[in-house]
C-alpha cells in the first residue's frame, strides 16, 4: 500500500504515475499497479519539483506603509523607512509576519526559502526571531537564513562584529551590501571581510551586490575574483547585480569572462529590480535588471527571487514564484520556448542549485517533495500564471487549491488554446 499515488501527471513531457512510500518517491512510470492511502488524478497536469525562493526578506515583510509609504520608490528611501520601523520590532512581530508569508509561499508550492535578515541591529532581534521560526516550521519549510548587514559592514558601527556574531548564533549564510558602503574602498573591504567570515565559519556567501543603476558600481568583479581565488564559486551567490545592466558592453564582455571562470551563482529579483531601479532616470528609463539572458547563455546559473513582499521597498506581492518568472520573461526579453522554460527553471532547479540543496528533483528514491501545477508544461505555467493545485512535502499533501473555472454565455472557457492540459 502506497502512501500516495499520483495518476496521469506530466513529468519531463511524459504522462506517468508517481508512487510514494515512506516519504520518498518509490516509482515513476505509466500505469503503476497497486493501491494507496490516497490517490490523486492529475489530469495531465505538470508535476514539478517544488518552487524554491532564493531571495526574500522575511523580517520586513507585511509592513508596507508602516510607518509611512515609500514616496520616491527608491531603494534608499526604503532603507530609511526600514531603519525607522526596525526600532519597533519585537520577537512576536517578526515571527508572526514571517510565518504568515511562509504559509502563503508553502500554499503556492514553495518548500525551500532563503531569507535575508538585517543584522545591523545591536540586539540582533530579528535574527534570533527567525532562527526560532526556522526550527518551528522545519516540518514543512526548509529555511536558510542569511545574515544581511542592511546598513553596511564597514560603514555601520560594529557592522563586522555583528555579522560575525550572527554567524556564531547560527545564521546559515554570510551576507553583505558593498555598493551601500560609504566609499569604494570600504565596499571592497566589506567583500573581503564577508569572505573571511564565511571561510572561518564554513558558510556560503550571498551578497546584495551592485543593486543600483550606477555603472561605476563594480563590486561584482571583486566578488567573482575572491570566489575564483579561493575556488569557492559554487558556494557564492551575487544577488541583484543590477548595475550590470548599465555597464558598457566592452567592460561587460571582460567581466563575463571572469564570471564564467568563477562559476558563481546569480539571483535576480525582476519584480523589485524593475520597480526600484530607473527611479533616477527621466526618459529613456533603464530596466535596472542584471543581464539574466546573457548570464544564462554563458552557462552561468541564474535564479529568480521575490525579494520583497509588502514592505518599504515593494507594496505588492504574494510570494508566488511564477510572478518573478513571468516578469523575467518580459523584462529580460526571454520569450522563446527555450527561454521561457529557462525562466521556470530559475525558480525551481536553478534556485535549488544556488541554495546548494541536495535531494531535489523528481527521481525514484528521492524525497517526495513536489507540486502539481494547473498547466501541461512550464511554458503554459508561466503564460497562465497557473495555480499550484497540490503541494506534497515528504509524501504528505500539505496544501490544495481549486483552480478558478469560468463560463462565458453558459459554456466553460479558459485562455488555453485546444484546452491543452486543462486538468479537469
Ligand atoms: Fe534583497
Amino acid at each position: 500500500m502506497y502512501q500516495l499515488l499520483i495518476r496521469g501527471a506530466r513529468v519531463d513531457g511524459d504522462l506517468v504515475d508517481v508512487a510514494v512510500a515512506d516519504g520518498r518517491i518509490a516509482e515513476i512510470g505509466p500505469g503503476i499497479a497497486g493501491a494507496a492511502e490516497r490517490e490523486v488524478q492529475a489530469g495531465g497536469r505538470l508535476l514539478s519539483p517544488p518552487f524554491v525562493e532564493p531571495h526574500i526578506h522575511l523580517d520586513s515583510t507585511l509592513t508596507a506603509g508602516d510607518p509611512r509609504p515609500n514616496r520616491s520608490g527608491t531603494l534608499f528611501e526604503g532603507i530609511e523607512i526600514w531603519s525607522e520601523r526596525k526600532r519597533r520590532l519585537t520577537r512576536e512581530d517578526v515571527i508572526s509576519r514571517a510565518e504568515e508569508l511562509l504559509r502563503w509561499q508553502a500554499a503556492q508550492g514553495v518548500l525551500h526559502v532563503r531569507t535575508h535578515v538585517d543584522v545591523t541591529d545591536p540586539e540582533l532581534l530579528a535574527l534570533e526571531a527567525l532562527l526560532e521560526l526556522k526550527e518551528s516550521v522545519g516540518d514543512w519549510m526548509d529555511l536558510q537564513i542569511v545574515a544581511f548587514p542592511q546598513e553596511g559592514v564597514s560603514s555601520y558601527p560594529g557592522g563586522a562584529e555583528l555579522l560575525e556574531e550572527a554567524l556564531r548564533l547560527g545564521a546559515d549564510v554570510v551576507g553583505g551590501i558593498p555598493h551601500y558602503e560609504h566609499t569604494r574602498e570600504m565596499g571592497v573591504a566589506s567583500v573581503e571581510e564577508c569572505f573571511r567570515i564565511a571561510e572561518k565559519y564554513d558558510r556560503p556567501v550571498d551578497l546584495h551586490c551592485d543593486e543600483t543603476d550606477d555603472p561605476g558600481s563594480r563590486f561584482l568583479e571583486v566578488m567573482a575574483s575572491e570566489a575564483l581565488r579561493r575556488d569557492w564559486g559554487p558556494r557564492v551567490t551575487a544577488s541583484h547585480t543590477t548595475a550590470f545592466g548599465s555597464y558598457d558592453d566592452a567592460y561587460a564582455a571582460k567581466l563575463m569572462g571572469l564570471l564564467t571562470r568563477s562559476r558563481i551563482h546569480f539571483v535576480a529579483n525582476p519584480l523589485i529590480n524593475i520597480t526600484l531601479q530607473g527611479r533616477f532616470d527621466s526618459y529613456p528609463k533603464r530596466r535596472g535588471i542584471t543581464r539574466v539572458k546573457e548570464l544564462w547563455q554563458n552557462g552561468l546559473n541564474v535564479a529568480l527571487g521575490s525579494d520583497n513582499v509588502m514592505d518599504p521597498w515593494y507594496p505588492l506581492g504574494t510570494g508566488n514564484m511564477l510572478q518573478p518568472a513571468h516578469m523575467a520573461v518580459h523584462a529580460c526579453h526571454m520569450t522563446s520556448r527555450e527561454e521561457v522554460e529557462a525562466c521556470f527553471s530559475m525558480v525551481t532547479r536553478g534556485a535549488a542549485d544556488a541554495l546548494g540543496l541536495q535531494d531535489y528533483g523528481i527521481v525514484e528514491g528521492g524525497s517526495a517533495d513536489f507540486v502539481l501545477v494547473d498547466a501541461p508544461d512550464e511554458w503554459e505555467a508561466i503564460r497562465r500564471l497557473a495555480t499550484t493545485t497540490l503541494v506534497v512535502k515528504s509524501g504528505r499533501v500539505i496544501a490544495e487549491t481549486s483552480p478558478a473555472r469560468t463560463s462565458l454565455f453558459g459554456e466553460s472557457i479558459e485562455p488555453a488554446p485546444g484546452g491543452a492540459g486543462s486538468g479537469g
